[in-house]
């Protein structure tokens, strides 16, 4: 049994990266391969039983542990990009930031007709990405199984853009 705590691997940075913001880093835990061996069974842990056929990740932080949950399921990796990354025909789905708009791709082909998906990203905190991400599985077609963060932010009360999903979290701040 393990007793290594992912708490302790998350580092505060004040004000970043505006003023009066918290920012939780991850990279103390991306260091450790100990600690990130953990988190992914974490992960692994909160999906068990369930039959997953894609591993869904958005851009950029939720690829670290998304590419490790796909190998560990020994199931496909699928990203998720923001807009004109992608090479090939994408669907586009936008998305509300703090302030203004942004967007997410997913190729077109990526998924399909009733594939049961797994969506990770790190943090859960407006929860507009995770919910753009979730849109995006199911204009393909496939079935949401479960969103899973390391981390979610629970005063940005992003929960209640997914109240349609199963969500999972590991630390919750
Ligand atoms: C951060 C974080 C989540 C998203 C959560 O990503 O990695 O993806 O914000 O925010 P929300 O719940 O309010 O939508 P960011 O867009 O900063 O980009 P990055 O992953 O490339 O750092
Ligand atoms: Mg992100």
């Amino acid at each position: 049994m393990c007793m290594l705590k992912i708490e302790d691997y998350i580092r505060d940075i004040p004000d970043f990266p505006k003023p009066g913001i918290l920012f939780r880093d991850i990279t103390p835990l991306l260091e450790s391969s100990e600690a990130t061996e953990t988190c992914v069974q974490q992960l692994l842990a909160m999906i068990e039983g369930q039959k997953i056929d894609k591993v869904v990740a958005i851009e950029s932080r939720g690829f670290f542990f998304g590419i490790l949950l796909a190998q560990a399921l020994k199931v496909g990796f699928v990203p998720i990009r923001k807009p004109g990354k992608l090479p090939y025909k994408s669907f586009k789905e936008p998305y509300n930031l703090e302030y203004g708009m942004d967007a997410l791709e997913i190729h077109e082909d990526a998924i399909t007709e009733g594939e049961r998906v797994l969506v990770h990203d790190d943090v859960l905190a407006t929860g507009g990405t995770a919910r753009a991400a979730c849109n995006l599985v199911e204009k393909l077609g496939g079935k949401v199984v479960q969103c899973n963060f390391l981390i979610e932010l629970k005063s940005l009360k992003g929960i209640q853009k997914l109240k349609n999903q199963e969500v999972r979290t590991l630390l919750k701040y």
